[in-house]
């Protein structure tokens, strides 16, 4: 029997200590410190399903004389996938995949284990029964002669099956539900989730295999579990997205391999989720009659440009203070242009409700979307609609000016090529020419201009 050595473990960053305390010294959260069981095994370190210990001490290299390999990846049939992860998967990586309980982290994964024929995929649940997973693969819909499934928790009869079985893709569901014998407390605590993590991770670098780690999000937001689980890792995704909606996105939040402010987006059926490739086309409401409030903003997601719809709607306060109320864009800087609006250009908004929605229950942080928003407003506080053929891509500015927006020559391309006739941008980019576009550019200086130019 091992010696019992127990240890206490901040359970918001991962921290120990010896001794029970009330705040942690590393992450100041209060009365987050459990005891938990550490019993350490002979050798933990050492990986339980290799013995390519080749004993070479490591010596510095100089970094000319290390031989390049040409970067390797594999591409997936998912597309979306493919973008986030910066242009497919590299082998040997460890993929944290987050998102709160039900908005679909299962399905995906389950679809991405079918959809990859070519591979040989063990996808590892610790959440349900193999007819619960086979159920979901039958309403997906695709069959995968190589994806084998296994309701398993302990590491080690995981690993055994992953020797017999050598998959080329590992799909763990999820890391909470992982215990290892190394540790005794219980699945989901620190302790666990890290050195479960930390057995994958070198499982994964050795074998070269990616690991797809599926991990539950708590109710603050954050990945469930330490924070070091996220340094671990090569590759945080994350999926997001309005349970009462249909669409999700998938957000990467680091990536070793790639940038970070790609964006992939689904919508979730029926039958599974089904990649959106073209998202203006859903975002933007097809509609006969002009409606006033309603104004189309032409933004940059990571690489992507779309356009999505901004909708306000601005009445007369029914109680003395105004209400402001905004999903999917940030409330503060509605406040702020609203501010503008009043201070710059004189609309008595300070007596009016606003309300703002921005479609398809995205949240948008590209500052470009602010001359729509002033628009929508201005558009519903005298009701008078905007025509449907004019898009907007600018940032504005305290003083009202209109500043200039990042990539404006692919967000003009994408709203010419939908088909719109008129853009408002910015009269401070450097270098466009009005005549190279099919689309009229409407290069504004000042939200006045702006206002005289829609409604004047
Ligand atoms: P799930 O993948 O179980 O979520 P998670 O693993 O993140 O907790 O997704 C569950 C939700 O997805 C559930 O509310 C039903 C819905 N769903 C569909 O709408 N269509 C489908 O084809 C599937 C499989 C699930
Ligand atoms: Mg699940």
């Amino acid at each position: 029997m091992a010696k019992t050595k127990t240890q206490f473990f901040c359970q918001n960053c991962g921290t120990s200590s010896p001794k029970w305390i009330g705040k942690c010294p590393s992450c100041g959260e209060w009365n987050t410190y459990v005891e938990e069981i550490v019993a350490k095994s002979n050798d933990p370190r050492s990986s339980p399903f290799s013995s390519k210990n080749t004993g070479r001490a490591p010596k510095p290299l100089k970094l000319n004389e290390i031989s390049g390999t040409e970067e390797h990846r594999i591409p997936l049939v998912d597309q979306e996938l493919n973008r986030v992860l910066g242009g497919g998967l590299v082998p040997g990586s460890l993929i944290l995949f987050g998102g709160e309980p039900g908005i679909g982290k299962s399905t995906l994964m389950l679809q991405l284990a079918t959809q990859e024929k070519n591979l040989r995929v063990l996808y590892v649940s610790g959440e349900e029964s193999e007819q619960q997973i086979k159920m979901r693969a039958e309403r997906i819909g695709i069959a995968n002669e190589n994806c084998f499934v296994l309701t398993e928790t302990n590491t080690q009869n995981i690993f055994q099956q992953i020797a017999q079985i050598e998959p080329q893709l590992l799909i763990v569901d999820s890391i909470q539900t992982l215990h290892t014998a190394h540790v005794e407390s219980s699945p989901g605590s620190v302790s666990q989730v890290r050195e479960c993590a930390g057995e994958l991770l070198r499982y994964a670098k050795e074998s070269n295999v990616p690991v797809f780690l599926i991990g539950h999000i708590t109710k603050e937001g954050s990945l469930a579990g330490p924070k070091v689980l996220e340094h671990m890792v090569d590759t945080v995704l994350q999926f997001e997205g309005d349970r009462n909606h249909v669409y999700r996105l998938l957000r990467t939040i680091k990536n070793r391999f790639g940038s970070t402010n790609e964006l992939g987006i689904y919508e979730m059926q029926g039958s599974g989720l089904r990649e959106v490739a073209n998202p203006s086309e859903i975002l933007i409401t097809a509609r006969d009659e002009q409606v006033s409030g309603v104004t189309i903003a032409v933004l940059m997601e990571g690489l992507r440009p779309m356009l999505i719809e901004t909708q306000a709607l601005v009445s007369t306060a029914a109680y003395g203070t105004p209400q402001r109320s905004s999903t999917g864009f940030d409330l503060r800087r509605l406040a702020m242009l609203l501010a503008v609006l009043e201070k710059r250009c004189g609309f008595r908004l300070g007596t009016k409700d606003v309300f703002l929605n921005i479609a398809g229950g995205l949240k948008v942080e590209d500052p470009g979307i602010d001359l729509a928003v002033v628009c929508a407003v201005l558009s519903s506080n005298a009701d008078i609609p905007i025509h449907n053929s004019i898009c907007f891509a600018a940032e504005v500015g305290l003083s009202g000016e209109i500043r200039p927006v990042q990539r404006i020559e692919q967000r003009i391309a994408e709203a010419e090529k939908l088909g719109f006739k008129e853009i408002y941008i910015s009269k401070y980019h450097k270098g466009l020419k009005a005549g190279d576009y099919g689309i009229q550019l409407r290069q504004m200086g000042k939200i006045e201009e702006v206002f005289a130019g829609l409604f004047g």
